[in-house]
């Protein structure tokens, strides 16, 4: 028997599962970690978590599926992006990483544009503009703001490829993942030798980088032992968790789009040629798929808005899941309260921007509001106007992406946001077009399991594992009157940024 592992590194939790040759699912296990936020709009995690749920999923799941160690023939990593995991010379983690959603790096964004010689040239080199959330701008930071830190960084990795250096000591990335550094040559795959010399980091700081189904190495003696592997098991490149969704739910050619709600909103489509937004809104990496790119916009409080209210407005309703003394599931009552509000939720409007905003207007002071409150407001509109604004901030790329136009025959919905049938019917509505989801429900750990597969040769390639695979199982037919209602409330929502951007910078200003 052939059982590939798909392990995703996700800012709530870890998730491992493991497929077999048919692409079936065996077991599947989770554990969650916290976020730390040591201030406002800061954002942090502890990669020791990371490995302790690593370990505890793949050993719950070797276990429920009852593996042999030959059995596992190869694992995929996927992860949130972009994080900085900064290691000593003896593979001691130096500080907390800053996630993908930390904005304190604005002076850093601005001084690698100027090393670079400007946006444009920095675009150029790299398919990217300087944004808060990527690699680069924190190793800077810790250069400026930690300086003895910095001088005892030996590496900087991402958080999954951690998690591959203490499975196989080696020192690893693929171009997915390692395209939201900002220090790949995007076009070229490979590190950027000219942006790395410009910003006088040391390439020796840097994983060596390998296409996402590559065998970087094998597990570790003590590793596969404690794990119950074995140590012919390969670990693949695997891909940024992105990339790794976009296989996961087969969007691995052109005209699909793949929409995805967990912490983050991601609206992600497939390139042959690499296609950069002139505007740099929407990112531009490599594909998980060998040799191909993809364009998506990032939405950096999507689940992770709905998971707020729950945990932090309405947290009596908690039931143990969240700690809590009640009985309910919170985001079932919010759910049932949201369906009961009409679209539009009478005019309460909610900016998702928690974490500050990626797509589309790069701005590490935006905040979260709810706007058009009035006695008549309820905690259902409350809960609907998150789902409402999420769905809002993630047409905004969708737009972005038509006006290039990219073709968007289907849109795949994938995540908390596709699980859910209220929420996939508004993004529907909200989109003005159909969204169907597929038989696969894992998403990046799913993905990775493929690429794994075929890097340990079950498949010729990603595009034909995805085929063997993965199929359209329903559709959410948007429904014509709500998407008028939506049609006109969204420029609302779009002019409400456009008023409160200058008091976002004051607001940060007051400290
Ligand atoms: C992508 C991004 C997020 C994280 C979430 O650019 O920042 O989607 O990868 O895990």
């Amino acid at each position: 028997m052939s059982v590939f592992l798909g392990i995703d590194i996700g800012t709530s939790g870890t998730k491992t599962l493991a497929i077999n040759e048919r692409g079936e699912i065996l077991a599947e296990a989770s554990q969650t970690y916290p976020c730390y936020f040591p201030k406002p709009l800061w954002s942090e995690q502890d990669p020791e978590d990371w490995w302790q749920a690593t370990v505890a999923t793949i050993k719950s799941v070797v276990k429920k599926a009852k593996l042999k160690a030959a059995d596992v023939k190869a694992i995929g990593l996927s992860g949130q992006m972009h994080g900085s995991v900064f290691l000593d010379k003896n593979g001691k983690v130096v500080r907390k990483a800053l996630l993908w959603n930390d904005q304190r790096t604005a002076a850093e964004c601005e001084e690698i544009e100027r090393r670079a010689g400007g946006r444009k040239k920095l675009i150029e080199m790299v398919a990217n503009p300087a944004l808060t959330g990527f690699t680069a701008p924190k190793i800077l930071w810790l250069r400026n703001q930690e300086p003895r830190n910095f001088d005892k960084t030996k590496h900087v990795l991402l958080p999954k490829d951690d998690i591959r250096r203490r499975l196989t000591g080696e020192l690893a990335t693929d171009v997915s993942d390692a395209s939201g550094m900002l220090l790949l040559d995007v076009a070229k795959r490979t590190w950027s030798k000219k942006l790395l010399d410009k910003l006088e980091l040391d390439p020796a700081l840097f994983a060596t980088c390998y296409e996402s189904e590559e065998v970087t190495g094998k597990l570790l003696p003590a590793v596969a032992k404690e794990l119950g592997l074995s140590t012919e098991c390969v670990v693949v490149g695997g891909a940024g968790d992105c990339a790794a969704n976009a296989v996961g739910t087969g969007v691995v050619t052109g005209g699909t789009l793949s929409n995805s709600i967990g912490t983050s909103g991601v609206m992600f489509v497939h390139s042959d040629e690499m296609q950069v937004d002139p505007q740099g809104r929407l990112h531009t990496f490599c594909h998980a798929v060998h040799g191909k790119w993809h364009m998506m916009g990032v939405t950096l409080a999507a689940g992770g808005s709905l998971q707020w209210l729950a945990e932090n407005v309405c947290q009596d309703l908690a039931g143990k899941a969240l700690g809590g003394k009640g009985k309910n599931d919170p985001y079932a009552v919010l759910t049932r309260e949201a369906e009961q509000i009409p679209h539009g939720s009478e005019g309460l409007f909610f900016l998702p921007y928690l974490a500050g905003e990626r797509t589309p207007h790069a701005d590490p002071y935006a905040r979260g509001c709810f706007i058009g409150l009035t006695m008549k407001h309820t905690r259902g509109h409350m809960a609907r106007s998150v789902l409402e604004g999420v769905a809002y901030s993630l047409r905004d790329a969708l737009d972005i992406i038509r006006g290039l136009g990219v073709p968007v025959k289907q849109i795949r919905a994938s995540g908390g946001g596709g699980k859910s049938p209220l929420w996939r019917q508004i993004q529907a509505d909200v989109f003005g077009q159909d969204v169907v989801t597929i038989n696969a429900e894992q998403g990046p750990g799913y993905g990775v399991a493929l690429l794994a597969a075929v890097g340990a040769g079950a498949f010729k390639s990603v595009e034909e594992a995805c085929g063997a695979t993965i199929r359209v199982v329903q559709k959410t037919a948007y429904d014509k009157k709500a998407a008028k209602v939506y049609d006109r409330a969204f420029p609302v929502y779009q002019q409400l940024y456009r008023s409160l951007k200058a008091d976002f910078r004051a607001i940060g200003e007051l400290g």
